[in-house]
């Protein structure tokens, strides 16, 4: 009996944490708690074995190897009741159709970042919850589609930042359950109409930065349930179909010359809005006419000469930066402007038209137009 007390205390709140520490992990790895459960994390070190971490007593629920040299994955050497794994560049070549055996059925997230060796693994095939897919970093071969297929029909996020793809994935079809996607930093110069129509009603959230897309296709506007875009740092020069439920758009980064009058079409939860580093040389005067709720607009590096009537549209701005537009010039045909900037709660404007602050034309230059302007 007393024995029994003892070990139970022992293991027992930050003792276990020691226990765990000196008994069942390499040192390179750190034991902390984990609401209930316990993360491990191991980083670097020279152990190339599988940490011997199944049997320690106690259930770890998410675990990280970063940088260490395991190569191989033994059958069931995960441990059980795990619901996130993390590798991150490990050189993993032979991984045992059966090593998540013992997690197969709690493993929700999954991140492979540098760490496969070509090839999806078979060991995948046993998932059956799980959540999130990371590929991000990997470079993939063999992306073993029977694989990919039986584990797609869970999966609600996906993340291929960096694969080298060159094309659309086609693979994807098989994730019939996903709310988010991300593609940063492929050469992707498409997004199939086919696909987008299919997720149209359940994309919450898309990712497509560095990439190679020159336009935004019409059926982009059928995502429906989109409220995240990122399509920053491609190539499109003209803005159109952005989806009607969008609250954050990412533009930065792009060729866009021109925001028409009919750039953006009914968004009213539109509330952040980059363009940033785009050669826009105008703005319409109606551009911000379907947008009310932007809250924060940032406009930086673009080549913007006249700061845009279109703004006066924009009654709930706080947030509005238009910095190193160098050829931004203040003038009295701007001064239309002044009573919109005073309307405003409260905002912070950033950029300058010429040698002065934009705020400070607008909040005291601008009174000395003549009236006959407006
Ligand atoms: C550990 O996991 C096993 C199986 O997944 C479960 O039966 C057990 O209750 C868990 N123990 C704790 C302390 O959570
Ligand atoms: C991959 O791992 C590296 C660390 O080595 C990290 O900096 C990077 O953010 C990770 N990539 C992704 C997409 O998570
Ligand atoms: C993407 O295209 C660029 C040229 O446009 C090329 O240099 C690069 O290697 C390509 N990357 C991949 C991953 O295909
Ligand atoms: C958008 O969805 C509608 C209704 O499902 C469909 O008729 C239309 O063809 C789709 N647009 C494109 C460009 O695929
Ligand atoms: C934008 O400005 C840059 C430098 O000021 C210039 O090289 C470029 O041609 C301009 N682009 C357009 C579309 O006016």
């Amino acid at each position: 009996m007393v024995v029994v007390f003892i070990v139970h205390c022992l293991l027992m709140g930050s003792d276990v944490l020691a226990f765990l520490q000196d008994s069942c992990t390499p040192p390179e790895c750190d034991v902390e708690p984990n609401g209930y459960l316990y993360a491990v994390r191991c980083v670097g070190g020279t152990f190339s074995a599988f940490p011997i971490i199944r049997n320690c007593g106690v259930n770890i629920s998410v675990l990280s190897l970063e940088n260490t040299l395991i190569s191989v994955l033994p059958e069931a050497s995960i441990p059980a009741g795990l619901s996130t794994i993390t590798f991150i560049h490990n050189p993993l070549k032979n991984i045992h159709v059966g090593a998540f055996d013992y997690c197969a059925r709690t493993l929700e997230e999954l991140t492979f970042n540098a760490s496969l060796d070509g090839e999806i693994p078979n060991a995948l095939n046993k998932f059956v919850y799980l959540r999130l897919l990371d590929l991000s970093n990997e470079k993939i071969t063999n992306w073993n589609l029977p694989v990919l297929q039986k584990i797609g029909s869970t999966v609600k996020e996906v993340r291929l930042t960096n694969l080298g793809l060159s094309s659309w994935p086609t693979w994807l079809n098989y994730f019939t359950a996903i709310t988010s996607l991300t593609v940063d930093g492929n050469n992707v110069t498409v997004i199939p109409d086919e696909w987008l129509n299919t997720v149209g009603a359940q994309l919450i959230e898309l990712n497509l930065r560095s990439s190679l897309l020159s336009r935004l296709p019409e059926a982009m506007s059928n995502l429906t349930a989109l409220t995240f875009l990122d399509l920053s740092y491609n190539l499109i020069t003209h803005v159109a179909n952005i989806p009607p439920h969008i609250t954050n758009l990412h533009l930065e980064g792009n060729k866009i010359v021109e925001i028409g009058d009919a750039s953006f079409m009914q968004m009213p939860y539109l509330r952040y809005l980059v363009l940033d580093g785009n050669p826009m040389t105008t703005v319409g005067a109606q551009a911000f006419n379907n947008t009310p709720a932007v809250d924060t607009l940032s406009m930086t590096g673009t080549n913007l000469t006249r700061v845009p009537m279109a703004l006066s549209d924009l009654t709930d701005l706080s947030i509005l930066d238009m910095s190193n537009s160098v050829n931004l010039v203040c003038t009295c045909a701007e001064s239309g402007l002044q009573t919109w900037f005073e309307g405003q709660r409260s905002y912070y404007i950033t950029g300058q038209c010429g040698s002065i602050d934009i705020y400070t034309f607008f909040t005291t230059l601008a009174k000395d137009c003549p009236t006959s302007v407006f």
